[in-house]
Parts: structure tokens; sequence; C-alpha cells
């Protein structure tokens, strides 16, 4: 399993739970957790406020998705309580496509009952006595860890029927499931809840009004429902006083740097600097020479951008997104035109296939780093470059294609010299491929 990092002491601690104020605790059972305080915030939803007050908290709470794009989550809430139906479905995406990031596996194996209690707590406030989490299938200890969770919370009542005899049935059923990275995605990942096979829907609709099966579906990233409970138990004002005003609460963080790495539970808005820290920075001998924010997807940020406040809206003004929680620090003396090839090639490989400007202008955007990393760029590919992918963004169906170009435009906005055809060597014309 992958280490979690010691933050600060003044940090909040929302999602991993500490025991001395600066280690997160270790994972125990149902026992330990309940007399640490889980499943307060479904005790309180149901005795003291009902699902119209639930929905109005977590709207006040200013609570975004984890997921990555940073929605509202209040929003989705109300959506999927205000259409019309015979019956609706929460479904927990703990997927984790990102390879190298395992942000929410770490959370579902230290404190899966945050999670099963958020899900109890938005399914019975938007009426749904369905819920679905999703694992990946390969992850046998991970699997394991949250079927023994869901069964010791149904057996005590936190799930199942008749919720804490409130009259309201959370049937919450794990479910593996197998795929490439696109599976994340959640049209996706409905369809694979479904049996069948996925490639991304047109939204609208949009999976609040209809997801599952048709019926509608508050699909949330673990850490978006882990969050509630806590929400639940010490109210929206508590929560807006941590983060920062546009994206309040924390987030973990997978931090990779040359002398460490771990996860850490960080709050939104703290600078990029201070998240590198916690991985130890980069050592004298050893400087910085960018940091890769957001996964395989993720922006490439110059040294001088480490006051960037790491929350949805800042991340993204710089060019990088939170995606996959996912912060790499890139070494001096790393070649970023290979770094952004790869990436790249990664992105286009796993497009699913089925918008044409993705399936292929992914392609030709890998081509067009690929011959800048074989020093056979042409002057005209720079803007080549850009042009191709405004293209693909403004044509997105889903948002890995406005996502997917994000390496190579954030490494040619940040990093121009070093995608300049002049500056690398182009091979003489006797060893020009032809
Ligand atoms: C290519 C791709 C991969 C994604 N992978 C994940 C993932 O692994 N886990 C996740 O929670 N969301 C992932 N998402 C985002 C989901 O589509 C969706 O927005 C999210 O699960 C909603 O939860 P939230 O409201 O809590 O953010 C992915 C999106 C894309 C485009
Ligand atoms: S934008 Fe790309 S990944 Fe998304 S549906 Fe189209 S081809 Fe698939």
């Amino acid at each position: 399993m992958t280490d979690l990092l010691r933050t600060p002491a003044g940090w909040p601690s929302i999602l991993l739970a500490r025991t001395d104020g600066t280690a997160p605790a270790v994972p125990t059972d149902l026992d330990a957790a309940v007399a640490a305080g889980a499943f307060e915030g479904l005790r309180r939803a149901i005795r003291d406020l009902g699902p119209v007050a639930t929905i109005a908290l977590i709207d006040a709470s200013g609570l975004r998705g984890r997921g990555g794009a940073g929605f509202p989550a209040g929003r989705k809430w109300r959506t999927a309580a205000a259409t019309e139906a015979p019956r609706r479905y929460v479904v927990a995406n703990g997927y984790g496509a990102d390879p190298a990031s395992h942000t929410d596996r770490a959370l579902l194996m230290h404190n899966p009952w945050a999670v099963l209690e958020g899900i109890a707590i938005a399914a019975i406030a938007i009426d749904a006595s369905e819920a679905f989490l999703a694992v990946r299938a390969e992850d046998s200890e991970l699997l394991a860890r949250v079927s023994a969770a869901v069964g010791s919370a149904t057996e005590t009542g936190f799930l199942g029927p008749d919720v804490l005899g409130s009259g309201r049935d959370v049937l919450l059923t794990v479910r593996p499931v197998q795929g490439a990275y696109m599976l994340g995605e959640e049209t996706v990942l409905l369809k694979a809840l479904e049996g069948k096979r996925g490639q991304p829907e047109q939204r609208p609709p949009h999976p609040a009004e209809r997801g599952l099966d048709g019926m509608p579906t508050l699909v949330h990233n673990v850490q978006t429902l882990a969050t509630v409970p806590w929400i639940v138990r010490e109210g929206a004002e508590a929560f807006r006083a941590t983060g920062s005003p546009d994206s309040p609460g924390t987030v973990l963080v997978q931090v990779r740097t040359s002398t460490g790495q771990g996860i850490a539970e960080v709050p939104l808005g703290t600078p990029l600097r201070d998240v590198l820290a916690l991985g130890d920075g980069s050592s004298a001998d050893r400087p910085l020479k960018a940091v890769l924010v957001g996964g395989p997807s993720g922006g490439l940020l110059p040294p001088d951008a480490l006051d960037t406040a790491y929350d949805f809206v800042s991340l993204r003004a710089a060019g990088a997104h939170l995606g996959s929680g996912s912060l790499v620090a890139v070494e001096d003396g790393t070649d970023l035109v290979e770094l952004v090839g790869v990436l790249t090639r990664f992105c286009s490989t796993e497009a699913c296939g089925k918008t044409i400007p993705c399936r292929i202008g992914t392609k030709r955007l890998a081509e067009l780093v690929g011959r800048r990393e074989a020093g056979l760029s042409t002057p005209m590919d720079p803007q080549l470059a850009t042009d191709l992918a405004a293209d693909i963004v403004g044509s997105a169906l889903c948002d890995h294609e406005r996502l997917a170009t994000l390496p190579l435009t954030s490494g040619m906005r940040y990093f121009a010299s070093e995608f300049d055809p002049a500056s690398r060597s182009q091979p003489a014309a006797s060893e020009a491929p032809r």
C-alpha cells in the first residue's frame, strides 16, 4: 500500500482520521470507527435533518466533486432528487483510472466507513434505495477490504433494509469492474455496471437525470462521498472554513518527488510549494524543472508557478487541473519533450475512438511530438500543434478530449524553447528517415 505522508498538525483532517495530530490513523474495524464518530452523520441526517435539509446543507457547504471536474455536489443532488422516476441510484466511483495515482484506493483501504456513510446519507437524501460501489476487479486486497466493511456495516444496520430504523433501505453492492482508463468516466462506468460495452455518452442528459438503467443516478467520486458525513456532523459553515473560499475542504494528493513519495490529505487552496514539500520537495543536487499536476492528462507548470493554489479554479487558470490528484516533481535535466511524448501517446492510446477529432486528432498530436523528439520538426509544427489542440478541445464529447492536449499545450506555453524546432538538433539529411 502507498505510504501516507505526515502533514502539518494544523491542517484539517476530514477524509483520514488522525491519532496524534500528525499521523493518519491506522485502519481499524467498524467498532473502532464508530467509537471515533463514524455514522454519527448518518444518524443526524435521519434524525435531525431529513432529505430536504440534507440536500440544502450539501448545497450550502460548497462541496465540489473530487473526481476531477469540481462540479458542485449540491446541484447534482437537487437534480437527482427532483427528477421524476420510479427509482434512483447512487454510484460511488472508486475505479481510480490513473494507474499512477492511488488516492481513492488509499481512502477505501484506510477509511472505508466514511465512504459507506456518505453513500447512505446521499441515498436517503435523493430517495435511492440501491447503491453501487465500483472498484477495480483486479485489486483483490481492496475488494476484500470494502466487501468486509459493507458486510459489517449492513449487519450493524448502517446499510441494508430499514437503515437505523428509519424505514429507508440502502442496499449497497460492491461491483468489481475491469477495463481501461476510460472506465473511470462516469457514463462509461454506468454502462459497465449495466454489463454493456462502454463509450462516453453525449450530455445532457446528465446521469443525475438519466443514468443507470435510464434512472436518475448520483455518481460521485469516493472522496466526495467520504466528505459528506463530516459536513453533516460539523455543518456547512465549518466546512467552508476549511480549504479555499471557492473550493472548501480537503483532497488526497499523491506526491512524487526525487526524495520521497506518498499520499497526503491537503486543504484545497494550499500552495503547490507546500504540497510538494510533503514529499520533501526537491533536493539541492536535483533542482526542480517543472511540476506535473493532474496525472497523465495533467498540466506541466514551471517552478515560478509554485505559489499557485492547489484548487479547481486556480489550477485551471494556470493550465493544469486537479485530475487524479497526482503531483509529480520533474527534476532538472528531464527531457520535457520526451515526457510530453509519453503522456500524449498515453492519452491518444486510451481515447476510446468514438469521436473523430479525438481519435484522429490525438494521434496526429502524438506524431507531432514524436517528430519533435526525433529532431524532425518543421518550423510550422508548433503552430500546427496549437491549432490542432484547439480543434480537438473545441469538439469535445467527453472531458478526455478536452484534457488529452494539456501536457503538450502547457509544455509549449511554459517551456516554449524546448518545443522550438530550432532548439533541437535535426539529423543530417542522410540520417533522416525517408
Ligand atoms: C477519462 C476520464 C477518466 C475518469 N476517471 C475517473 C476516476 O477514475 N474516478 C472518478 O471518480 N472520476 C473519474 N472521472 C470523472 C467522472 O467522469 C465523474 O466526473 C466523477 O466520477 C463524478 O464524481 P464527482 O462529482 O464526485 O467529481 C474521469 C473522467 C474522465 C474523462
Ligand atoms: S472525446 Fe475521445 S475519449 Fe471521449 S468519447 Fe470521444 S473518442 Fe472517446
